[in-house]
């Protein structure tokens, strides 16, 4: 049976000092975390329905999942942010590079990128899923439209090669989802970007790749069993321990998976950690400036690059771990090169082997130098165990937003970007905007060299 575990205990004064969270200082904010677990459970937070409440969507997108893979062999999502980041992580974690579907995740609006990918795609075999939630984003619209164009141009219909992931009925994605007949998956209203991955968002990408969503969706519906306790209650725990954290300086998060499996975990709880708990206003409208900056990290990777700094440097970091018990694929490192007896001990072990010692070495590293640390580890990486982390940090970071007072679901700086993006490229609406960017001060040409 796949399982997560989670260990606090290199938080702790016992295990790495003054830096650590003492017993007494837990205590003394229980209030806060019990709190924290009553809002949680009167409030009707949308992504908290998904794990149990979308069996005929799941079905939908079994069927729909199936026939796409009959007929293409190419799944391009064209969508950014929370629209973007989960199908990447999650195909990232459960790939074993055996599937005969490709999925490419376009991202980004860099034409060198963007003509690299069409220039190699097979248009008869691919199809696209428009995925945005507000259905007006700058970047999947120009995607959209430079597919779009593509497909026409190859003499096919767009109803046979895009499908559309939006909201029912915002934005100008459904729009042309209904005009053209697309196939279409809906974002429920009330699940914002980046907590959307359990819902048709990340499903579809899933399913298509042939990852079992159903055992994601298990895997989430015992996360929220375990993140609902009112004792031993893991994600408010992480919670609490990240906001006790940012009070006394621990500015950054990082996320640290070793198991390259994981590595876009941690874009992924970038988006979610720095979007949802960075605010300026409190819930009561006061100016607190909230949020603790995510850091994205690989073991063994970073061991050679950041770990220095982990080590020795300010004390304004508290490290999540991500562990993997037991890996898919393990390799010996054979009993080679026997001459030379300095590197003997490395044969006959598994790479597995290394790189948890690895890992643990680290660990051992970090609780020296008094830097506070997590574990979180999956007996092995799965669609359920995926699923349960996924669900996981959503729950830890709702938590966060609790306990810190403010509103962890809204975006507003986000927005500004997207509405000053839509006057620089000149929206019909957006004149007013335009207006105000005009009138930022004159740049000191003393300032710019080349
Ligand atoms: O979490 C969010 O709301 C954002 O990061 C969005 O995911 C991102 O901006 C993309 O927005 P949309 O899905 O509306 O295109």
């Amino acid at each position: 049976m796949d399982r997560i575990q989670f260990d606090f205990n290199n938080a702790m004064t016992m295990m790495v000092g003054d830096h650590g969270f003492s017993a007494q200082e837990i205590a003394a904010a229980s209030g806060m975390l019990k709190n924290a677990i009553d809002a949680l459970k009167t409030k009707p937070l949308g992504f908290r329905k998904l794990p149990k409440g979308q069996a005929a969507v799941v079905d939908d997108i079994i069927e729909t999942a199936a026939s796409i893979r009959k007929d293409y062999d190419t799944f391009v999502v064209l969508g950014i942010g929370g629209s973007a980041l989960g199908p990447i992580a999650v195909e990232q974690a459960l790939t074993d590079g055996q599937d005969g579907m490709k999925l490419i995740v376009e991202d980004n609006v860099d034409p060198e990128r963007l003509a690299r990918v069409f220039g190699s795609l097979d248009l008869k075999k691919t199809i696209f899923n428009v995925i945005t939630k507000s259905g007006r984003t700058s970047e999947t619209m120009s995607q959209m439209m430079y597919a779009a164009n593509a497909i026409e141009k190859a003499g096919f219909a767009l109803k046979d090669h895009m499908i559309a992931t939006t909201d029912e009925k915002n934005g100008e994605l459904v729009k042309i989802a209904q005009k053209e007949d697309l196939k279409s998956f809906v974002i429920p209203a009330d699940v914002g970007g980046r907590f959307s991955e359990l819902t048709p968002v990340g499903l579809l990408p899933a399913a298509v790749c042939g990852h079992d969503i159903r055992a994601m969706l298990e895997g989430a519906a015992y996360m929220d069993e375990l993140c609902m306790r009112e004792t031993e209650n893991p994600a408010a725990l992480y919670a609490l321990l990240h906001v006790l954290g940012m009070k006394k300086g621990l500015n950054l998060s990082v996320m640290l998976p070793y198991a390259d499996s994981l590595k876009f975990m941690s874009d992924w709880y970038a988006q979610l950690w720095a979007e949802s708990l960075g605010k300026r206003y409190g819930n009561d409208g006061s100016e607190v400036y909230a949020g603790q900056t995510p850091v994205k990290s690989l073991g063994v990777t970073d061991q050679h690059s950041q770990i220095q700094l982990y080590t020795e440097g300010p004390f304004d970091k508290i490290v999540t771990f991500l562990k993997v018990d037991k890996f898919r694929n393990d390799l010996e490192i054979p009993k080679a090169l026997t001459y030379i007896d300095a590197i003997s001990f490395l044969g006959g072990k598994t790479f597995g082997q290394l790189l948890e010692a690895e890992r643990s070495a680290t660990e051992y590293a970090l609780c020296k130098a008094g830097r506070p640390n997590i574990t979180i580890a999956l007996s092995q990486v799965s669609a359920y165990t995926v699923g349960a982390l996924l669900y996981f940090f959503e729950m830890a970071t709702a938590y966060a937003g609790e306990m810190l007072g403010i509103n962890a679901f809204d975006q507003p700086g986000v927005e500004e970007g997207k509405v000053a993006t839509f006057a620089l490229m000149g929206k019909a609406g957006f004149e007013e905007k335009k207006a105000e960017l005009n009138a930022r001060p004159e740049k000191d040409a003393a300032l710019i060299m080349e």
